[in-house]
C-alpha cells in the first residue's frame, strides 16, 4: 500500500441505536470528500469474519449467549478491524470515519459486565483523533428504529437503550477528563442542524499534524 507522510483523521461517530450515526457518518464523508480528501466510512461490527458472526448472533433467534461472550467478540472484531482496515487508511493518509468503536463496547457491555474488564479488553486500541457522540432522548431513539422496521436485535430493547444512553454520557465524562477529545452532540436536531454542528466541530482538525496511531492505547 502506498504510504503518505501525511496520517489521515480517525473519527468515530457514537450513539445508542436511533441516533443517526450511520447517516452522519455519510454525510461527513462526503462533506471531506468535496474538500478533496479520500475517506474511507466503515463500522463496527466491521464487515470482516468476526464482525459478521456477530452480526449473526445479535439477531432476535439467536443464542441467548453470556455477555462476556459478546464483549470478547466485539474486542476480537476491533483488532481485526484495526489491522485489516483503520491503520492501513489512516498510515497511507486516507481519513476514516467509523461508525462505533471502543466507546460501544464500554457503553453497551457496561450495563452487564464490569466497565473496568471492558476497558481493559480493549486497551489495545488506539483512540480516535475525535469522537463525537450523538446524544437524544432515549424516547425518540426508539420511534426513529420502530419506523425503521427495527428494534428487535439483542440491544434496541427500550429499557436497555436508556441505561447505554446515560453510560454514554459517563463514560464521555470520565474520558474527557483524562484528555481525550469526545464531543457530546444533541441528536434530537434533524439531520442537516447535526450535520452542520459536526463539520463545525471537525473542520479545526484538518490541517492538525495527527500523531502516530499506535502512540498509545485506550
Ligand atoms: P449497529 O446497530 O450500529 O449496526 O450495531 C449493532 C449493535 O451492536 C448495536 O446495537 C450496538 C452493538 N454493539 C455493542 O454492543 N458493542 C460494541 O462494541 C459494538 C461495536 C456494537
Amino acid at each position: 500500500m502506498k504510504q503518505s507522510n501525511r496520517h489521515g483523521l480517525f473519527i468515530v461517530l457514537e450513539g445508542i441505536d436511533g441516533t443517526g450515526t450511520t447517516t452522519q457518518a455519510e454525510r461527513l464523508a462526503d462533506w471531506l470528500r468535496d474538500r478533496g480528501r479520500d475517506v474511507l466510512v466503515t463500522c463496527e461490527p466491521s464487515k470482516g469474519t468476526v464482525g459478521r458472526l456477530i452480526r449473526d448472533i445479535i439477531k432476535p433467534a439467536a443464542d441467548n449467549l453470556d455477555e462476556r461472550v459478546f464483549a470478547l467478540l466485539f474486542a476480537a472484531d476491533r483488532i481485526d478491524h484495526i489491522e485489516r482496515e483503520i491503520q492501513p487508511a489512516v498510515s497511507a493518509g486516507r481519513d476514516v470515519i467509523s461508525d462505533r468503536y471502543v466507546m460501544s463496547s464500554l457503553a453497551y457491555q457496561s450495563v452487564i459486565l464490569d466497565l473496568d474488564w471492558v476497558r481493559n479488553l480493549n486497551r489495545f486500541a488506539p483512540p480516535p483523533d475525535i469522537t463525537l457522540l450523538l446524544n437524544a432522548p432515549t424516547e425518540l431513539c426508539v420511534e426513529r428504529i420502530q419506523a425503521a422496521g427495527r428494534g428487535r436485535e439483542r440491544y434496541e430493547k427500550p429499557e436497555y437503550l436508556e441505561q447505554i444512553r446515560l453510560n454514554y454520557l459517563d463514560i464521555a465524562s470520565t474520558l474527557t477528563a483524562e484528555g481525550r477529545r469526545i464531543k457530546v452532540l444533541d441528536a434530537a436536531f434533524g439531520i442537516e442542524e447535526l450535520h452542520q454542528q459536526i463539520i463545525d466541530l471537525v473542520r479545526p482538525l484538518l490541517h492538525v499534524r495527527q500523531p502516530r496511531m499506535d502512540s498509545h492505547g485506550y
